[in-house]
């Protein structure tokens, strides 16, 4: 009789009517499927992420004390995790998220105007409440506040009309209120064996939810990604965070999900343990080095120091240093997304609206430089050293750098290279990559001009002399023709 039931199972194998093992894709399979979608990716360049959640109620402060009296990191929506918050105590905040200034329209539309191609808002971020109507937690924006409007719907909607393409923000690994300690103890037990040392970052273990990480994994992250990709199709990157404390066969769970609801869909390396479709630096981080990263990759800024909204952070990111760190991270082959923070009525801080506007103000120019190019043989010259290591330094350091006439960036499509100066002052330039003993120029074009220019390659570069006028407020762009 066994043999009879072998013999059936093995004939409805090679049939195809019972799937094995082979059938599922490796993830080798899944992400080498996306290359449309890379394309995309690679050509959009420019993004707006967006941090929001209850944590813009207090903006970095609780109880009269700042973010940095009471312990590290000082990015406000961290504020639960430093200020060691209940979780009754901190959902308490949903009675008072009322944001009637929330205007999807205009934040979609100043995605537009600041020249960005995709956007990317928190679903949920690590303190576990949802800014979508989730029918698998009532710890979401429909059922805990007054406001009881679907952010990320309208925002969904909104981002259509503009057409910006869309992507949402999910944190798997942490949620202080209903993922138990993160799967801390686990990690740390095995690493123990090990006699390896866990780093404790990010676990909840100053009032841990009462289930287990495999409960909170099957009853609200696996449930809530899955609603999240049906209800918001067409989604091109899902950005998971803080894999720390994930096993490779979780993350691999959550990349599969993503990829059977959104098979086109990229997914960021945040899903854990080298599974991600794209790179991610670090937060404020631009590689020194990026030939080191093999797959396509993304810097993600803040326009102050904090990604949530802060009250008292002023340290607004000029436009010219927004505009360095785009061209930085493009001559490098990136992508840059840019967040805001909106405060909790809803409103985006002025400052950063002004800036984004400028940015894309630029962008209109001199876009051609920016959007579906690729990296060049140089990705920069001249005398100015640049590290960008991380928002901690960043914010302690602050941006003290000049640029000089001397300092180029590159970019190149097709047979043109795009040489980008930060510096307006100087009529007469020089671009030392491009001597005649390299390769042979035959076109220069100013960006944003139709006027002839000046120009002779010589041995030490390519001589430019710039008109009296220049097009954009900031630097200018040479079009170079080989
Ligand atoms: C970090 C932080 C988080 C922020 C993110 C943005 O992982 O935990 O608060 O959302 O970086 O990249």
């Amino acid at each position: 009789m066994r043999h009879i039931i072998y013999l059936l199972i093995l004939i409805l194998v090679c049939m195809g009517c019972i799937a094995t093992d082979e059938e599922k894709l490796s993830w080798e399979e899944m992400n080498a499927s996306k290359e449309e979608t890379r394309e995309w990716f690679n050509d959009a360049k420019f993004g707006m992420f967006i941090h929001w959640g209850l944590y813009s109620i207090p903006g970095g402060v609780w109880k009269d004390k700042k973010m940095e009296e009471m312990g590290r990191p000082h990015v406000a929506e961290w504020i639960q995790y430093v200020a060691h918050i209940s979780r009754d105590e901190y959902a308490q905040l949903a009675s008072d998220f009322n944001p009637v200034n929330f205007n999807a329209d205009s934040i979609a539309k100043l995605a537009k105007d600041a020249g960005m191609k995709y956007l990317v808002i928190t679903s949920k971020h690590h303190d576990g409440f949802a800014l979508y109507d989730s029918e698998v937690s009532k710890y979401d924006v429909i059922d805990a506040t007054p406001f009881k409007r679907d952010i990320v719907q309208e925002l969904y909607d909104a981002c259509k009309k503009y057409g910006i393409d869309f992507g949402l923000y999910y944190s798997h690994n942490i949620d202080w209120m209903d993922g138990g300690d993160c799967q801390y103890s686990v990690i740390k037990e095995m690493n123990d064996q090990e006699g390896k040392n866990t780093v404790i970052f990010g676990p909840n273990l100053w009032d841990p939810s009462n289930n287990s990480f495999e409960e909170y994994l099957d009853e609200k992250a696996y449930p809530q990604v899955r609603e999240i990709l049906s209800k918001f199709p067409g989604m091109t990157t899902l950005w998971y965070d803080m894999s720390r404390y994930m096993t490779p066969e979780q993350s691999l769970k959550f990349y599969e999900l993503a990829y059977k609801y959104q098979p086109n869909m990229l997914v960021n390396e945040r899903v854990g343990n080298g599974y991600g479709d794209f790179d991610i630096p670090g937060d404020n981080k631009i590689p020194a080095v990026p030939d080191e990263i093999t797959k396509p990759w993304q810097t993600v800024g803040t326009l102050n120091n904090s990604w949530g909204y802060k009250s008292y952070d002023h340290d607004w990111k000029s436009v010219k240093e927004l505009l360095f760190w785009l061209i930085e991270i493009v001559s490098k082959g990136g992508n840059y997304m840019l967040n805001i923070g909106p405060d909790a009525l809803g409103n985006v801080p002025e400052e950063s609206v002004d800036n984004l506007r400028a940015v894309g103000q630029w962008l209109k120019v001199n876009g051609k430089a920016i959007y579906g190019t690729n990296k060049w043989r140089v990705t920069h010259e001249g005398p100015t050293v640049i590290k960008m290591e991380g928002t901690k330094k960043r914010q302690e350091h602050g941006f003290k750098i000049d640029f000089t006439a001397d300092d180029f960036w590159f970019t190149c499509r097709d047979n043109r290279v795009f040489a980008i100066s930060l510096v307006s002052s100087s009529k007469e330039i020089i671009v030392r990559s491009l001597s005649d003993t390299e390769e042979r120029v035959k076109s220069v074009q100013l960006l944003g001009t139709v006027e002839k220019l000046e120009w002779k390659q010589t041995n030490d570069g390519l001589l430019v002399k710039l008109p009296e006028q220049l097009p954009s407020e900031i630097g200018y762009v040479l079009e170079i023709g080989l």
